[in-house]
């Protein structure tokens, strides 16, 4: 079985004071759950503070996207050769860096490498906008954003997935635990497909989209939804917790 995996994504949010203030006000209680991984992922500037406050601890830090070149004249960017220092996790393909900011599926595969290159482990995310899903057309999308990004990866690199349909994120309409398992599942086959069946088992699959505490346990009750990726409710302390608490204790043996 793949190790249960939580992680939370700041977004744009955060000065690097309500950043530290966050941390700590969850750290206690997010340390004191076993068996689960618990990625913060706060903006760049942050990374560094937010990595020193949890070393020791069983938190882990992850960036929200990189570059894929390691060095160079690339303005406003940020390498995985400079990340690899201060977090272990990035996320990559994020569908706010699809739709603003214009990264392909090329882009996406050549982040990927990137962050494997370094030893980061991707946080890969995909999913359909609401167009693609009412076309019937989601698994078909999904296949092609997985197929992509994972061409060339080795059967031995560490990959995260996430599925994230478009229409889910930020909007409370989140996805029913039926959909979840059936994209994560698809999800886990194409990794499947790409690095074997013996990585694909160990690879944690996360549901992502207006995930709350109330609605965390459809998706970890699911055989494969090893976890979720918390927009808005990562910035509540209280309600991060509750979502990690109930993802240790559907999926923690
Ligand atoms: P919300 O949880 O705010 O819907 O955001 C999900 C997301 O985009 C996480 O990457």
């Amino acid at each position: 079985m793949a190790h249960p995996l939580v992680a939370a994504n700041w977004k744009m949010n955060t000065t690097l004071t309500e950043a530290e203030a966050l941390v700590r006000a969850e750290m206690a209680e997010l340390g004191a759950l076993d068996g689960l991984d618990v990625v913060l992922c706060p903006p760049f500037v942050s990374l560094g503070r937010v990595a020193g406050l949890v070393k020791g601890t069983r938190l882990h830090v992850g960036a929200q996207n990189l570059h894929w070149e390691n060095e160079g004249a690339f303005t406003g960017e940020v390498s995985a050769d400079m990340l690899r220092h201060l977090c272990k996790y990035v996320i990559v393909g994020h569908s706010e860096r699809r739709q603003l900011f214009g990264e392909t599926d090329e882009m996406v595969s050549r982040k990927v490498k990137a962050a494997l290159a370094a030893d980061l482990i991707p946080i890969l995310c995909v999913g359909e906008v609401l167009e693609e899903r009412e076309q019937g057309r989601a698994i078909e999308v999904v296949t092609t954003q997985v197929r992509a990004a994972l061409e060339g990866v080795a059967s031995t690199d560490r990959v995260v997935v996430a599925y994230e349909p478009v229409w889910a994120i930020g909007t409370g309409l989140a996805a029913d635990g039926a959909a979840a398992e059936e994209m994560c599942g698809l999800a886990r086959q194409l990794v499947a497909e790409a690095q074997g069946e013996g990585a694909a088992k160990y690879t944690p699959i996360l549901y992502g989209g207006s995930v709350n505490p109330d609605n965390i346990s459809q998706y970890v009750g699911q055989p494969n939804v090893d976890g979720a990726l918390v927009g808005g409710a990562s910035l509540k302390p209280d309600q991060f917790v509750a979502i990690a608490r109930a993802t240790a204790e559907a999926r923690v043996a």
